[in-house]
């Protein structure tokens, strides 16, 4: 090969690392810092201590909460102990959330609870809970009905299927049935940091029925948090490194049309609907490099938006809180009940406050 040849494909080759970088720099937020928003009337919960990933609130004010989350990469306070689903009354003004009883024949050992998300079966009122569980680091989703007078999750099945390789995320729409994000293309723990890095938009949404299981949306850097809007009619995907909320139509074959994209400064993790609102709420990561690079001098902060109105031509996007981790780390997900919010994280505490 000549030397000009050579030269020029070093030098195509450098062009294109460097490019690629400096998308990755973009995209994890790297240099941001913050400006803190206080909100007046939060306190921690107690007994949270090892993560609050996903929340979800009943319109009863029974609130679910996954922890103990261990995700390639990312930090743990304590490896050695399985995950937990801590149940909170909101109404209950002692605000004691406890770790739920799981019934007996689950593997306990290996739970390692991720995105969850609730069913409540009209005919009946019963309520099912489906959980994104990582054992080995692999991808299932639980499904458990609560019985609430024993306080007890009852594990009715596992779902596994080639289409659900890196679930993050799951929204139930059936008994059996569910929308569900993978994060990553590539499950090796190489590949993905590689992928990450390439900047590929290869991750997706996958729509599972007993029946049917299909990819119903694809294109995205990391596809994250999942919701509904309230009436049923939008699907909302949140695109973590893309800093996006990609809204899409849900049809009655539940097929998803894109409708818009929202694009946000930040790393949003979760999403959830404000049932009376309307409002998208979502716990984010102000720097993304932070989360990764786990430094108690220097730690990740937590960030909560609120977008009202993002059907209309002009969404209004509101930080409503920011922490630069003294008080929270590493936020994913917000969730609003009444005038309540609880704010969850991937490996830290949870917060609760009162809205004005
Ligand atoms: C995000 O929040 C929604 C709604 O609150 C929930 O269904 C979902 O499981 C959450 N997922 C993650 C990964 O936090
Ligand atoms: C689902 O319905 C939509 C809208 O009616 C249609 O455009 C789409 O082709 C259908 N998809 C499948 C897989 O049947």
């Amino acid at each position: 090969m000549g030397a000009l040849l050579k030269l020029t494909i070093i030098g195509v080759t450098l062009a294109v690392l460097g490019e690629r970088m400096v998308q990755l720099i973009h995209r994890s937020n790297f240099f941001r810092e913050i400006e803190q928003v206080d909100l007046p009337n939060c306190q921690l919960l107690k007994g949270i201590e090892y993560g609050s990933e996903d929340i979800e609130v009943l319109p009863n004010g029974l609130a679910f909460i996954s922890s103990g989350l261990k995700y390639p990469g990312i930090v743990h306070f304590a490896p050695e102990k399985p995950g937990e689903i801590f149940l909170l009354d909101l109404n209950d003004e002692k605000l004691r959330p406890y770790s739920l009883r799981i019934s007996k024949g689950f593997d306990l050992s290996t739970f390692n609870p991720h995105g969850i998300s609730t069913y409540i079966d009209e005919k009946d009122d019963s309520v099912y809970l489906f959980v994104v569980n990582h054992p080995w680091y692999k991808s299932a989703v639980e499904i458990f009905k609560f019985a609430e007078e024993e306080n007890v999750l009852v594990h009715l099945k596992t779902i596994k299927h080639s289409a659900l390789y890196n679930v993050n995320d799951v929204v139930a729409v059936g008994p059996e049935s569910f929308y569900a994000t993978n994060d990553y293309y590539f499950t090796d723990f190489i590949m993905r940091y590689v992928e990450l890095f390439l900047g590929l938009r290869w991750t997706n949404v996958v729509y599972y029925s007993p029946g049917e299981v299909r990819e119903v949306a694809s294109g995205f850097y990391s596809a994250n948090g999942l919701a509904m809007s309230s009436d049923k009619r939008f699907v909302y995907v949140a695109d973590v490194t893309g800093h996006t909320v990609n809204v899409f139509e849900k049809h009655a074959n539940w097929s998803l049309s894109p409708v818009k994209v929202v694009q946000l400064e930040t790393l949003l993790d979760n999403l959830s609907v404000d049932p009376v609102t309307g409002d998208l709420w979502t716990g984010a990561h102000p720097n993304g490099f932070k989360v990764v690079n786990y430094n108690t001098k220097d730690t990740p902060g937590s960030e909560v938006v609120r977008i009202q109105n993002i059907h209309s031509d002009t969404p209004t996007v509101t930080t409503v809180y920011a922490n630069d981790g003294s008080v929270l780390q590493a936020s994913t997900c917000a969730v609003v009940y009444e005038n309540k919010l609880l704010v969850g994280t991937i490996f830290h505490k949870a917060l609760y406050c009162e809205l004005e």
